[in-house]
Order: structure tokens, then sequence, then C-alpha cells
């Protein structure tokens, strides 16, 4: 089925242009008419959308075409469109939803404008886009600098072909390669700015080979329990320096298989040791985004999931990388009861932590540096008082 002509969907992407302008996403001329110009429908023929089915389950529900008013409105909404969904955990539940996670999406408009703006490109500069997905945010650069000056990697080839086709419906060719974007773009080279839309544990070698004194990179560094966009410039020695940026927000993370996402390792969990009363809650660690960004750089590592037991309670759990476990619920926080299993270090260091960010005044996420050297080591710092947290390769 075509894409409805772009004078049918021009109110909607309008409309959403003056919304990412008004809460400051967009924040130069250029940009606004770039989202203004670029229809995302284009981009995105179908999408799956999260719901709770009759039987309480959440599936993805899938969409086609953006023929009716109601598909244009949820195109140009303020919304992550999920786009694939990884074959090894996607199971079909009924004709057109299916359960399974991710593997692609066109992301956040407002998170995208935001990334955009913060990459502050300038006439004449030659850009590498990490993660393709459906073209859209490639089209938005192409708009902004000609597309001969665009230039982006996807490691799944379907996701390439498929926004190959997008871009060209939208007049637009654009270098696209399927590869592996942490190893950079294939030829070898160089760009002024580099952007990167799904997350990486650290700044890969490549980027920065591929990078000239005066790069910019803006990229999402997964850490564990947390992680975030930064915005970091590379100088002649091959440092990049920079900081955590306002612009929050979170990407998939980068895979190394086309399609699907490898299964996590984990070690086995320690046995439950004991409990504690403890003055940080779940609450805390649900609420404050800064706080788990710093618990992160406390716990390298680590990781923060939901645990469910035998009775249906849920609690929040931190999990170190040698099987250690602590665990705050989520409901009867008041209480502040932590069981925990392994190294009782590892809650003590959540305690640390939740003090220090207190003290610091809460300090927020923008609040942090982050560099990595040359040799590839990489340390987070808070800037007005430079308390630094070294953040080791994870494994
Ligand atoms: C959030 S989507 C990108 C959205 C895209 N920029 C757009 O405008 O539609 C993240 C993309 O990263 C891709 N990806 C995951 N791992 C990758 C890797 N190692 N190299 C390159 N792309 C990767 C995924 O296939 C997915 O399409």
């Amino acid at each position: 089925m075509s894409a409805p002509p772009i004078d049918q969907a021009r109110p909607y992407m309008t409309a959403l242009t003056d919304e990412l302008t008004r809460s400051g996403a967009i924040r130069t001329p250029a940009w606004g008419q770039a989202f203004g110009d670029v229809p995302r429908h284009v981009f995105v023929p179908r999408w799956f959308q999260q719901e709770t089915n009759g039987k309480g389950i959440t599936v993805w529900r899938e969409h086609h075409g953006a023929n009716t008013a109601d598909d244009l409105v949820a195109v140009y909404r303020d919304q992550t469109l999920v786009t694939a969904l990884d074959p090894d955990t996607a199971e079909q539940v009924d004709d057109t939803a299916w359960t399974g996670i991710p593997t692609s999406s066109s992301t956040l408009p407002s998170l995208m404008a935001g990334m955009l703006e913060d990459l502050n490109v300038r006439d004449g500069h030659r850009v590498l886009e990490i993660g393709t997905g459906t073209g859209y945010n490639a089209a938005l650069l192409c708009h902004r600098l000609g597309e001969h000056l665009v230039y982006s990697v996807d490691i799944d080839p379907a996701l390439v072909a498929a926004a190959q086709d997008h871009l060209s419906a939208a007049g637009l060719t654009p270098q696209l390669v399927p590869a592996d974007g942490t190893q950079g773009y294939p030829t070898g080279d160089t760009f002024d700015r580099i952007i990167a839309t799904c997350s990486v544990p650290a700044i890969p070698a490549a980027w920065i080979e591929q990078s000239k004194p005066g790069t910019i990179l803006v990229s999402d560094i997964a850490l564990g329990i947390e992680g975030g966009l930064v915005r970091l410039e590379v100088d002649e020695t091959g440092r990049s320096f920079g900081n955590f940026t306002a612009t929050a927000g979170r990407f998939m993370a980068a895979r190394a298989e086309a399609r699907t996402y490898a299964a996590p390792q984990r070690r086995e969990r320690a046995a439950e040791t004991d409990t504690h009363p403890s003055a940080v809650t779940a609450t805390h660690m649900r609420t404050h985004y800064p706080f788990r960004l710093l618990l992160a750089f406390h716990l390298p590592g680590a990781e923060i999931v939901y645990h469910v037991d035998d009775s249906g309670t849920t609690a929040l759990q931190i999990q170190g990388p040698d099987g250690s476990w602590a665990r705050a619920p989520l409901v009867g926080d008041d209480m502040g009861m932590v069981a925990y299993g392994g190294d009782p270090g590892l809650w003590t260091q959540v305690e640390a932590a939740w003090r220090w960010w207190n003290d610091a005044g809460r300090p927020s996420h923008d609040r942090f540096g982050y560099v990595r050297e040359a040799d590839g080591s990489a340390h987070a710092w808070h800037i007005p008082d430079g308390t630094r947290w070294n953040i080791p390769a994870r494994v």
C-alpha cells in the first residue's frame, strides 16, 4: 500500500514540528525546517504499538500504513514507533499481535531533535549515523546537509534495504551500508560528526579512528544499571571529552547479529544471606534517573532488574557480576527492608551513592562529565567538584 501524499500529512507534520519547537527539543530554524519537510509516515509504513490484550498480556500490535487520519495522528505523535521484533523472542499471540524484544524503531522525535541539535552540525559537515533503522533520521540529516554528506550503517541488511526504499521514495540517496556500526563506516572515511542511535557500553575505538580533531560524537553510553546520552569532542590526541547531555533518552543496545540479541550470560545468583533495614528504597531508584546513573558509576558491571517472587511480590533487584544481589520491595517501601545474597557490599555502595547524591544537592545527569582517553579507558566526574569514577570496560 503506498504512502498518502505529503499534502495530506502536512498539517500533522507541522503540528509535530510546532510541538517539538514549543518543548525546546527543536532549538534552531534549520532543524525546524527539516522536521517540517521530511514526512515520517514514508519511513514508517508498519509499526507495533504496545498494548495489554484481553488476557492481560503486554503485546506489540501491528499497524500498517498511514491511510486514515488516526494513523497519521499516531505517526506524527511524539512517540517511539517500534518497527522490528527479535524473531528469537517474538511469539505471535493473535492475528496481528506479538510478544518479543524490539530490535528497531523510529526514535521518539523529541529525542531525535535534541540529539541533532546537540550534534551542532555546520554546512559541509560529513556525518556518520550508527543505526539506520527506518532511515528517517538519515533523511533529516540529508535535508540539513545534503545527501552526499550523510553516511549511515545498520547491522540488519533487511532494515538497510527497507530504509533505502523509504529514502528513495523521499527522493534521497545517502550512503547506506549494512555493517556493524561499532566498527564505524566500512571504508574507514573520517567524519565531522558521529551520531549513534543504538547504545554502546563504551565509545568504540573505530569511531575515534574515523574522527578528526574537533569531531563531535553523540551517543547513548549503556553502563549496566543506567546510561545516558553523551556529547564528546575528539581532540588531536584522540581523547574525547564532554558530558552527559540535558537531552535524556535511552536506545536499544548495539548487537553483534543482524536480527537477534545474544542471550545474556549471567552468573548463578548467590543464596539469600540476610535482610536489613535501609534508608534507600526501590522508589528512590525508580524515580531519580541521575541517582541511577550515579549507581552505574559506583557499581560497574551490575544491572538492575525486576524480580517477582513465588508470592507475586515485585521488587527491584541489583545484581552484581559475581552473583551477589540486593533486592528492595516495590511496595511496603516505607519499611525499607532489603534482602541480599552474596557480598553485602553491593547494597553498601547503593547507600553510599544515595548519601553522596543527596549531600551534593541531587545533581542532574548533565552535571556529570564523561571522557574517553586515547587508550580507551574512561571515567565520569561530577563537574562542579571533580569527584571522579573510573568506568572499567564492561565484559
Ligand atoms: C532506534 S533504532 C534507529 C532509528 C533510526 N535512526 C531511525 O531514524 O529510524 C536502532 C537501530 O540500531 C541498529 N543496530 C543495532 N546494533 C547495531 C550495530 N552493531 N551496528 C549498527 N546498527 C545497529 C538496529 O538494527 C536498529 O535499527
